[in-house]
């Protein structure tokens, strides 16, 4: 028997995050007296199929917890925002939550957006041919800087999703910034479903990064690889070790790569220097009380319509709501 094609419609929008910046891009964080990479470059096929991996560790309570969250108020939220329009997710991966949200909210389209191309295609394409009454816009774009989504959403009301505390990946001023451009993407009234991770234990925050299968080391480590792949470079993956701890003046877990030797690497043609024991710094995870976060939010333009946190309050769920200008 032929498949039974859906009846909704499937686009897929390219807007064309500017990666021929990148080399660019890569340099200033190499040549800088404290090394850094940015927190994009871990998403190749590769790093997105190891986040998967992350969050079922058992270390790693996020994910856990926040789907716990959902299953417990998904309704509540349901009943504040009513079904139908379009829910847009910011840094969409794998799209494994979503599940949860489309079966409770029922909405019109879904639109994921993500600056991994690929992996985008084949989990939107996936998604689609799972639920076949759902519009899918997938949208490959950079979600650090404004952008515009696809016309063909322009007359829906707009539901925004920001889960696993990839929030806290940003500076709390960027924060703030990219919750503005959400904010006008969304329009006014437009509500925003955000999970954050909560200050707590050390020991706990610190396991949640150094699991003992070593999965965040591979998926650290893996972004010299993806570097590998796209850019003239050939980092030596056996000479780096994945260091993480949080850094308590910030509230935030950081990630680093550090180098275990003298080395010299050349990036397209220029060559950059690493000391025993130098660390590049990959990744911020900042996390947040409840009171600093619903100032980075209203700092963002966003008022918080309601919230939830688990019974050990390790992780909150906010809904937002875009303020009138
Ligand atoms: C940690 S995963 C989150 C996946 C999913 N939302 C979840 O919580 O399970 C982060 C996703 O954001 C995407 N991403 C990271 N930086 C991005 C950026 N600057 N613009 C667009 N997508 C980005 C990555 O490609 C990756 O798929």
């Amino acid at each position: 028997m032929p498949e039974q094609e859906p009846a909704s419609a499937y686009a897929f929008f390219d807007l064309k995050p500017a990666f021929n910046d990148m080399l660019d891009e890569v340099l200033v964080g190499l040549r800088s007296e404290r090394k850094f990479v940015a927190p994009k470059f871990f998403y190749d096929v590769r790093g997105s199929k190891l986040f998967e991996a992350i969050t079922e560790l058992p270390e790693y309570y996020l994910t856990r917890t926040e789907m716990q969250l959902f299953d417990r108020h998904l309704n509540e939220v349901r009943d504040l925002v009513g079904v139908g329009g379009c829910l847009v997710e910011y840094g969409s991966g794998s799209s494994l939550k979503i599940r949860k949200l489309l079966e409770s909210l029922r909405p019109d389209a879904y639109l994921p957006v993500d600056i991994s191309k690929d992996h985008l295609e084949s989990t939107a394409s996936a998604l689609h041919r799972d639920y076949p009454w759902l519009h899918v816009y997938p949208t490959c774009a950079d979600f650090t800087g404004p952008f515009e989504l696809p016309p063909v959403v322009a007359d829906h009301d707009k539901i925004g999703f920001f889960p696993g505390s990839s929030i806290g990946n940003f500076e709390p001023a960027a924060a703030s910034r990219f919750l503005s451009n959400v904010a006008h993407t969304l329009g006014a009234g437009g509500h925003l479903l955000v999970g954050v991770d909560r200050k707590k234990d050390v020991g706990v925050l610190e396991a949640a990064y150094n699991d003992s299968a070593g999965i965040t080391a591979e998926f650290n480590l893996n972004l010299l690889q993806h570097l590998n792949d796209l850019l003239p470079v050939r980092f030596e993956l056996d000479r780096f070790r994945h260091r993480a701890f949080y850094n308590e003046e910030l509230g935030c877990i950081q990630m680093f790569l550090e180098s275990l030797t003298e080395q010299t690497i050349e990036l397209g043609g220029e060559p950059i220097v690493l000391q025993p024991g130098e660390f590049i710094h990959t990744e911020n995870s900042y996390k947040y009380d409840v009171e600093q976060f619903v100032d980075i939010a209203a700092a963002g333009g966003f008022a918080v319509h309601a919230s939830w946190t688990d019974d050990r309050e390790y992780f909150s769920l906010f809904l937002l709501v875009v303020e009138p200008n």
